[in-house]
């Protein structure tokens, strides 16, 4: 089974989204395997967003990402990345499609609400940032074979 890494942004925070947020990728059938609330620091931005390091948004991001605690997820499923990217929609709220959590809640690509890895290879670097010493756990879920065949 893959595993996604999901980090409610400090505006999603903000606006009161993070339920909204994680709600929609729970309903749409991802297990959720680990949650926290927490506060990003620099290192832990600058670690996290390295391949946007020298990019003209780079100090804009880091700054967004450490304004507030964020809450960081583990969902887990089949092709968890891949759902869970769909379920949030294109990186620029204006291109999301409807039905997204980014078509739906945001605007600017700057205030995007949410975070999902891109892969399963950064998921599992990203579960290692954030959730270094903390429990991440699999389980059997009742209705596992209802969503997962
Ligand atoms: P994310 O990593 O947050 O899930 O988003 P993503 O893969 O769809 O987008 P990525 O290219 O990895 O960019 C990371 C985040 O940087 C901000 N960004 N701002 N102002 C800009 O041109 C710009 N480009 C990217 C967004 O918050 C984006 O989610
Ligand atoms: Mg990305």
């Amino acid at each position: 089974m893959e595993r996604t890494l999901i980090l409610v942004k400090p505006d999603a925070m903000q606006r009161g989204l993070a339920f909204e947020v994680l709600g929609r990728l729970e309903r749409r059938g991802l297990k959720l395997a680990g949650l926290r609330l927490l506060q990003v620091d620099e290192a832990m931005a600058k670690r996290h967003y390295g391949e946007h390091e020298g990019k003209p948004f780079f100090e804009g991001l880091v700054e967004y990402i450490t304004a507030c605690p964020i809450v960081a997820a583990v969902f887990e499923g089949p092709d968890a990345v891949a759902a869970a990217r769909q379920t949030m929609g294109s990186t620029k709220p204006t291109e999301a499609a409807p039905g997204t959590i980014r078509g739906d809640l945001g605007i600017e690509i700057g205030r995007n609400l949410v975070h999902g890895s891109d892969s399963a290879e950064s998921a599992e670097r990203e579960i290692g940032i954030f959730f270094e010493g903390h429990p991440v756990t699999t389980w059997e879920r009742g209705t596992d074979a209802w969503a997962f065949e």
